[in-house]
């Protein structure tokens, strides 16, 4: 099923653009060109340490960036300052937002694949968003085949070259963002065994950069996806590509 989807808002980074009711707006931005890279002054004192541990100061710098954003996005749409905000972890390490009493409901998850990061953020209710750079796969039957449903892996097999290895990735970030949005994480189970036309969610597949694929999956089907990229000054190269519901049957 194919249905609209809305392209390439921008807005300031200060100013985010009101949520509207049934709407998801997702952010893409670029972890080293922002101005947070080594600035953990924004964060809590779990995400400095988490930050500290990591090897190499690529990925350290990467993560404070992605958390910085994470925390200025967040408190546009709140109203407070983004060193105010406080998360809390699920079962499987999905981060949440703790709120304060009689404070807006907001939800969101958070993907990033290389420098580039993607931040899905509603209040309809708990979404997933997971990207992943086109690259070789060699062993992609065998994954296919632990991963997704048998309709999937022979709709796979239809294809070869450039075309599969992005159909997997397709496949895989649609998997991927239902199991986000859902909390879970690595379950050893077959995801796609989880996930058919009555699971409730909606998917929305999207190219949010040249050789990369993204997938947003939400509980609340029906969505306007609204697109974004920070900051806003910077040229959009995000393009939706088209919006998918029960793709997994
Ligand atoms: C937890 C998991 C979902 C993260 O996915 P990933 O592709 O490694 O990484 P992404 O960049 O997309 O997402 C990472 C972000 O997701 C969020 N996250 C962490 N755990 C999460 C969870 N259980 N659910 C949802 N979001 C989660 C965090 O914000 C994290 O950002 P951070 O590292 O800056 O804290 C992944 O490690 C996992 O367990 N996947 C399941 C694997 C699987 O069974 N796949 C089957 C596909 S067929």
């Amino acid at each position: 099923m194919t249905t609209g989807v809305r392209a390439d808002m921008r807005a300031t980074a200060h100013t985010p653009p009101h949520l509207n009711v049934g709407e998801i707006h997702v952010w893409k931005a670029s972890l080293d060109e922002t101005s947070f890279t080594d600035d953990p002054a924004r964060l809590s004192l779990d995400e400095i340490e988490r930050a500290a541990r990591y090897r190499f100061a690529r990925d350290r710098s990467r993560f404070v960036a992605g958390r910085a954003l994470l925390r200025e996005i967040l408190s546009g749409y709140l109203g407070r300052r983004p060193s105010e905000l406080v998360f809390e972890y699920g079962r499987h390490g999905k981060p949440r937002l703790v709120l304060s009493p009689g404070g807006t409901p907001l939800h969101f998850n958070v993907t990033h694949t290389d420098s580039l990061a993607l931040y899905a953020v509603t209040t309809e209710g708990e979404v997933g968003i997971d990207m992943e750079r086109v690259r070789e796969m060699p062993e992609w039957e065998s994954i296919a085949g632990g991963c997704f449903t048998e309709h999937e892996c022979t709709r796979l097999r239809r294809f070869s070259g450039d075309r599969r290895r992005r159909e997997f990735f397709q496949a895989w970030t649609r998997q991927e963002a239902l199991l986000k949005a859902s909390g879970q994480g690595l379950t050893g189970e077959k995801a796609g065994a989880h996930y058919s036309r009555d699971s409730g969610y909606s998917l929305h597949a999207m190219t949010p950069a040249p050789g990369y694929v993204a997938a947003l999956a939400s509980g609340h089907p029906g969505c306007r996806v609204v697109f974004m990229t920070w900051p806003a000054a910077s040229a959009s190269t995000f393009s939706p590509m088209v919006e998918t519901q029960g793709i997994l049957t």
